[in-house]
């Protein structure tokens, strides 16, 4: 019992651990409609994928809102890496929150400047952040796709490090994340 409990407040707790997993799962389905949709043009209507991801980037823009009040309002349990790992953990996570926050915010930029509603089928209606026919706003299309190739980069190497933790230091970081 003491084990138990021991382990578990080592662990994050159990909203910062929905959110987590809410935002991978988002995430993954974004990357893949995002490489699959058609490709952007003037006249291009946001139907089909393009309104899926529109849709799944609104809850995301939401979830990672909320995550991110969350995350400054609650400290991650204390965790006992080696110096070096504990600086490399900590950069690796402030440059996935910073991606997870430029990436979703470019393509809301370039949805508003083509006069895209950014909604989840009509629910949570965010309203636009560029004026329609923003040349700035439409060129951050390209940055964001770049972007995402940058935040992809940045999930291997945390999935990667996870991995890491679990076959190679067969330590208890990835129980940290999970139930
Ligand atoms: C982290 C979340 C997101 C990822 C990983 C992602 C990924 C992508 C990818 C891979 C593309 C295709 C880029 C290309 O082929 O050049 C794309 C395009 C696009 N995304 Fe996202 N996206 C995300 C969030 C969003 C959000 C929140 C919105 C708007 C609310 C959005 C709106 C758009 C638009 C309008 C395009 C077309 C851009 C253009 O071609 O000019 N995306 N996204
Ligand atoms: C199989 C996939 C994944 C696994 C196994 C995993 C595992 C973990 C673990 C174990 C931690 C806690 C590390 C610690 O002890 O501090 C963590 C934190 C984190 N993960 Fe993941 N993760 C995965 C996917 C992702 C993805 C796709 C993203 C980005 C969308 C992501 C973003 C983050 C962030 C930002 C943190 C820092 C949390 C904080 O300190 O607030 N993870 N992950």
């Amino acid at each position: 019992m003491a084990a138990v409990e021991q382990y578990r407040s080592e662990a994050y707790g159990r909203v910062a651990r929905l959110l987590h997993w809410l935002v991978v799962v988002l995430i993954a389905a974004q990357f893949v409609v995002g490489w699959t949709m058609p490709d952007v043009h003037r006249d291009t209507q946001p139907v089909g994928l393009i309104a899926w991801h529109l849709a799944i980037g609104t809850a995301l823009i939401v979830a990672m809102a909320l995550r991110i009040v969350w995350r400054l309002t609650h400290r991650p349990p204390p965790g006992e890496l080696p110096p070096l790992l504990d600086f490399a953990s900590r950069a690796t996570h402030f440059l996935l929150y910073a991606a997870l926050v430029a990436v979703p915010l470019l393509g809301w930029a370039n949805a508003s400047s083509r006069g895209w509603a950014s909604t989840l089928s009509g629910a949570l209606p965010l309203p636009p952040i560029a004026a329609t026919g923003s040349s700035v706003a439409h060129a951050m299309g390209d940055v964001h796709g770049v972007l995402a190739w940058v935040l992809f980069a940045l999930i291997a190497m945390h999935i990667g490090a996870a991995l890491f933790h679990r076959f190679v230091r067969k330590d208890k970081v990835l129980e940290r994340m999970t139930w």
